[in-house]
């Protein structure tokens, strides 16, 4: 099969396209023939060695939506030709490939209206806001939500979410993307670019940061007396607060099928919609790095690669 892999560790030149064996479906897994997968920001962090896998080569990539073409022993819920879409185990790369395997435990149906495309740029990212918002969180309506980094994937699945539970939403971004943002359903839109989030925003029941650095550490000021803020873009620990009388949680964003029943029960409803997507070919996984590494783009970047 087609891949685009790395066999060292470096910068965006290190991806190679080319063949790798096709996988083989073990006992409770399935193959599926991978339609679309999508870029996230721990896929440039896994090429430069940040998280360590145990062999070279390997296909980077950690969501999908494609076809089933093959069923492990063991699978009974699942069957060739089914379409399916979902997030690799955690510790597992591999979605950057026209084939994958994966445990089938912890895929779900594909709406019949998502496109595969769609499907892949919703599926972590979705799970990872709804990881935040609905179970870290536990957001409530009527609650005011700093959400930081609107224009993201993650964030951009956040702010539709919070607004689907009747939270008051207000979200950071650079001028370029506040017309974006509010499309999205954000109430109050700040140019992180030209104010200061501290001194424009306070009194929030919630934080999500999804900005990670310093954005992180002062998003605590603007919480209210028993806030909590989550974080996903700090590594594996959440930030010290500097102040006693609020909390700082690190979402766990498991991997299971309900949470992406969820996303499907969420668009089908029509309470979230896909994120600007632009496309590229795996050949062109370099490209994509390079604009996802730079953090300043819009929505998600997705493989079309059948
Ligand atoms: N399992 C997990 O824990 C998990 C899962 C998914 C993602 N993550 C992490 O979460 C983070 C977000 O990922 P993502 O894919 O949603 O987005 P991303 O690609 O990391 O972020 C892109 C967005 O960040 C915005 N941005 C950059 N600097 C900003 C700032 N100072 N203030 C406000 N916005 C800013 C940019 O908008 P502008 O161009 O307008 O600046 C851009 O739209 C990443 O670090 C990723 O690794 C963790």
């Amino acid at each position: 099969m087609k891949a685009a892999f790395i066999e060292q560790y470096g910068g965006p030149e290190v991806l190679r396209y080319g063949d790798l064996p096709d996988p083989v479906a073990g006992p409770g897994e399935v193959v599926i023939d991978v339609v679309a997968a999508s870029v996230n920001g721990a896929d440039w962090k896994v090429r430069v060695g940040q998280y360590k896998q145990s062999k070279f080569p390997f296909a980077l990539g950690r969501d999908f939506s494609g076809v089933v073409s093959a069923v492990g022993e063991g699978v009974t819920d699942l069957k060739v030709g089914d379409t399916v879409f979902g997030v690799c185990e955690a510790g597992q790369e591999g979605a950057y490939a026209e084939k994958i395997a994966v445990k089938a435990a912890i895929v779900a149906k594909r709406p019949e209206g998502l496109p595969h495309v769609d499907a892949a740029a919703l599926a972590l990212t979705g799970l990872t806001a709804l990881s935040a918002i609905e179970d870290t969180l536990k957001l409530k309506p009527g609650e005011k939500i700093l959400i930081q980094g609107g224009a993201g994937g993650v964030a951009g699945f956040a702010i539709q979410l919070a607004k689907h539970i009747g939270a008051h939403v207000i979200t950071t971004t650079s001028a370029a993307n506040q017309a974006y943002v509010r499309g999205l359903g954000a109430d109050e839109v700040i140019d992180y670019n030209a104010a200061d989030f501290t001194k424009a925003v306070s009194g929030c029941d919630a934080v999500f940061d999804t900005v990670g650095g310093d954005v992180a550490q002062k998003s605590f000021a603007v919480l209210k007396p028993g806030g909590r803020a989550a974080f996903i873009a700090s590594g594996a620990q959440a930030p010290k607060p500097d102040r006693g009388d609020v909390s700082a949680l690190r979402p766990p964003v498991g991997r299971a099928r309900r949470h992406l029943e969820r996303i499907a029960e969420l668009f089908e409803i029509g309470a979230v919609r896909a994120p600007e997507i632009k496309l590229y070919r795996l050949s062109e996984a370099a490209d994509a790095h390079r604009v996802s590494e730079a953090r300043h783009f819009r929505g998600k970047l997705v493989f079309k690669i059948r």
